[in-house]
């Protein structure tokens, strides 16, 4: 049976063909980074207007490279939580007409699990249960994961993303957008010890939470010293550009892969899924192979295509279809960011 998957939660475009074995047939994603890069940030409205634009498209393409055509689909799934509430929509009336015409099942996936189920596409195997760890634009949450249908959230940010902290910190640097690889590439050439940055939390084993702001704010200070609101004249050797961009990965990367190992510690979990755009920094993922060197725990971390969003990762509706799990026609989005405590979390 052929899935049709469609994600648009925030920028990206994306529509992918799955089977209920979980092969992939085809993969689609448009991004709209250019639209979104004058602005140093995504922009909720022009984001969903660009999904309008491009989701019929998006879809024809996934259906033309797997070689199939709509009456060859059996399902439809679509992310309609967490995100942006105009860019959800837009995945999930598609979604729905669809469903509708076709007279097949429509299945909800939730975008933060579907991040973590990459891991257990990618590496063919069960990897429940596990530690999913989620590191992401507007998401840093630590998870277990009974099953690829049990998700319990274990902590999360309590202010700014890992994501987030790299776009505003790449920002600041005047670094082009998207921030994190282009952190992560100025990073190189720069010395990692040069700037020692707090490690917010770190120290307390039992609070499985993350804090990037103050980080973000230690940056801004170095750059500019405290109180001084505008910077933007201020041209930085590029020698400090690189330590600085160096020495704030170092300081985000210690935080993730130092709460992933209390989570398993804690859990007395065996497994790691790692996932999200973060995910796809080369530092974030050399350390976290020499952490589970060192403390003997199984590693999954996506492969960088399916960090960042796509839609193939909303093959973990396979999963829900197993278990009778479809929507009915007025299923809504659930817009916002899942926090502890937010009211957003919700899992089912
Ligand atoms: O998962 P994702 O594509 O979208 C959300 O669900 O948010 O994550 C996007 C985030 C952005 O903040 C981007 O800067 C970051 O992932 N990112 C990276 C890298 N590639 C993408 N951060 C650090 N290093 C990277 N190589
Ligand atoms: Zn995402």
């Amino acid at each position: 049976m052929h899935l049709l998957c469609i994600e648009t939660t925030c920028d990206e475009t994306a529509a992918a063909i799955v089977t209920d074995r979980l092969e992939v047939k085809s993969s689609v994603v448009a991004s709209q980074d250019e639209l979104h890069r004058r602005f140093g940030g995504v922009v909720p409205e022009i984001a969903s207007r660009a999904h309008v634009e491009r989701i019929l498209p998006v879809v024809d393409e996934a259906l033309r490279r797997a070689g199939l055509s709509l009456g060859d689909i059996g399902a439809v799934a679509v992310a309609n939580t967490p995100g942006l509430a105009g860019s959800l929509l837009v995945g999930l009336v598609a979604a729905k007409t669809l469903a509708l015409a076709l007279d097949v099942p429509l299945v909800a996936v939730n975008h933060l699990h579907a991040h973590i189920y990459a891991c257990r596409l990618e590496s063919g195997e069960e990897v429940f249960p596990c530690v999913g760890l989620i590191v992401s634009g507007g998401h840093t949450s630590l998870y277990r994961c009974g099953g690829p249908l049990q998700f319990e959230l274990l902590g999360t940010t309590i202010d700014d993303a890992a994501g987030e902290a790299f776009d505003k910190v790449a920002a600041m640097l005047r670094l082009p957008y998207p921030g994190g690889p282009s952190i992560e590439k100025a990073a190189e050439k720069g010395d990692p010890r040069a700037y020692c940055f707090p490690r917010a939390l770190l120290d307390d084993e039992t609070r499985l939470d993350f804090s990037f702001s103050g980080l973000k704010t230690a940056v801004r200070y170095q750059i500019a010293g405290p109180g001084r609101a505008d910077f933007s004249q201020i041209e930085l050797p590029p020698q400090q550009v690189a330590d600085l961009a160096a020495s704030f990965q170092e300081a985000a990367v210690d935080c993730l892969v130092g709460k992933a190992s209390a989570a398993l510690r804690q859990t007395g979990m065996k497994t790691l899924c790692v996932g999200g755009g973060v995910a796809a920094n080369r530092r974030l993922r050399e350390r976290l192979h020499q952490q589970a060197a060192r403390e003997g725990f199984r590693l999954h971390v996506a492969p960088p295509r399916l960090c960042t969003d796509n839609a193939v990762m909303g093959a973990i509706a396979v999963e829900r279809l197993g278990a009778d799990l479809v929507e009915p026609l007025d299923l809504d989005v659930i817009p916002g960011v899942a926090r502890m405590g937010s009211g957003l979390v919700l899992e089912k």
